[in-house]
């Protein structure tokens, strides 16, 4: 049976892919709102469905402006669909540009943010364990949202905090002590990773592989020799706080009560008029999300500013409940209700539709020549940059090699034909966001010669302007 709203819900287009699975972008067909969808198949391992259970039993709980809205949950045999806020401004990673970084106003904005969800997670007794930038997403207002609490855990329960175990997070953001001893306390590891996360922000790096002796750079950070890169890229009031935040010994590090107080942190930083960012805000209850939740049970509860129809008549299925029917995601019915199908009407001349500016992805460019000559030159790029590649779908190249550091990096690269133009697509699948962004740079100088330099072109991946 189709649940009757979802059927104007139209999946539009792949957001993202990891480990776990994919975010997909679900936009209503009438009002045109979004939510993101997390597709999570559990299939493989019984462990996978125990984390996604877990996965949402933390999100449900959160209620903060700078953490990414839980709408709901369903599941269809072993697929589980997680509803999420959708973050219009993708991923922190896009406003980083590597080995440069980002203007330190922004920087600073940001990290108020992030310190601001993780404070409120810690305050919950949660903490994140995977915090990085690719699990940072920013909204239509440049708000910072933090997401992905697949390794998210309750450390503190009643008032009793428990030490934890389990190894797990991300390498370069991984606090030393996680290497270093079997147990470790929650808040000081989340706060190292946040540390992790100015750095990439501040330099456009990240300053070791892992923090572990064995690695160069991390025992220059430990000796102080603060005139390497990335730390001689940064001011000195920044540079002192990180030297707070990502202090070896987690019992020393800076706690968030003091990086509140840090002169950096604290400082009111001018917005110049006509700013693209915003200041960090106080949070407001029922400020960014269109939903609140009652913390003793899970019913919601509509804020004062009332969400708009479709994303309540979504909620009401949601809360159905499983047996009271399956989702169905129909296909738009309307070729222009397609993002980026490889039938979209509407060329890259024409000026975009509300629907286009659902998507800002600097990870892409239209070129200049057919999909045939378009996929020669960038196997062409491939080679003179030693990448290796396969045709892993009649419009798709998988390509796979090894980072500066010698980590895995895998992304794919999608063709999709617009009214005569081609969209080239990078998607990074597996690896280090800011060396997937080197490595585009690197082919998109490559293929210079067959990128499409109108303006207009650009809409799609430059929306900033709109
Ligand atoms: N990518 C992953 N999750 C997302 C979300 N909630 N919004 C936008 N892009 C995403």
């Amino acid at each position: 049976m189709a649940v009757p709203f979802v059927k104007d819900w139209d999946l539009v287009q792949t957001l993202g892919e990891g480990a776990y699975g994919e975010v997909r972008l679900l936009v209503n067909r009438l009002t045109e709102e979004a939510v993101a969808v997390k597709v999570i198949d559990t299939s493989h391992a019984k462990e996978c469905a125990e984390n996604v259970k877990k996965e949402i039993c933390v999100h449900k709980l959160l209620n903060h402006c700078n953490i990414v809205r839980f709408f709901g949950q369903r599941k269809e045999g072993t697929t589980v669909f997680l509803f999420l806020e959708y973050c219009i401004g993708g991923e922190l990673f896009d406003r980083i540009e590597p080995d440069v970084g980002m203007p330190e106003k922004d920087a600073h904005k940001f990290f108020q943010q992030l310190v601001a969800a993780v404070e409120y997670l810690h305050n919950m007794g949660i903490t994140h364990r995977d915090i990085k930038p690719e699990n940072i997403l920013l909204d239509d207002k440049d708000n910072l949202k933090l997401t992905d609490f697949g390794l998210a855990t309750m450390f503190r329960f009643k008032g009793r905090e428990r030490p934890l175990n389990r190894l797990c997070g991300t390498l370069p953001y991984v606090a030393p002590e996680l290497l270093s001893q079997t147990k470790y306390k929650a808040q000081p590891a989340d706060i190292w990773a946040c540390g992790i996360v100015l750095t990439a922000m501040l330099a456009g790096e990240l300053p070791w592989d892992q923090p572990s002796e064995i690695c160069q750079e991390y025992s220059d950070w430990l000796k102080k020799k603060t005139y390497l890169a990335p730390w001689k890229k940064i001011q000195p009031m920044p540079l002192c706080l990180l030297s707070k935040l990502l202090l070896a010994n987690p019992k020393a590090r800076i706690t968030i009560a003091d990086i509140q107080k840090d002169r950096w942190f604290a400082q009111e930083v001018k917005q110049p008029l006509g700013s693209l960012s915003s200041p960090a805000k106080k949070c407001h209850k029922d400020d960014a999300g269109v939903l609140l939740r009652t913390s003793s049970d899970d019913k919601m509860q509509f804020s004062s500013s009332q969400p708009d129809l479709a994303v309540r008549d979504l909620e009401a299925i949601l809360f159905m409940g499983q047996s009271d029917g399956q989702i169905s995601f129909s296909q738009p019915t309307k070729p222009e209700h397609m993002l980026l199908g490889s039938q979209l009407v509407g060329t890259p001349g024409t000026s975009q539709t509300p629907w286009q500016r659902l998507v800002r992805r600097l990870t892409r460019f239209f070129t200049t020549e057919s999909a045939d000559s378009s996929l020669a030159s960038l196997k062409g790029a491939c080679d003179s940059l030693a990448l290796s590649y396969k045709l892993t779908d009649t419009n798709q190249v998988t390509v796979t090699t090894l980072d500066k550091r010698n980590n895995k990096l895998i992304f794919k690269v999608h063709f999709l034909e617009m009214n005569k133009r081609v969209l080239l697509d990078f998607r990074l699948s597996k690896g280090d966001g800011l060396e997937f962004k080197r490595l585009f740079l690197k082919i998109k100088e490559e293929l210079c010669g067959i990128i499409c330099t109108q303006k207009n072109a650009f809409l799609l991946h430059e929306a900033t302007d709109d």
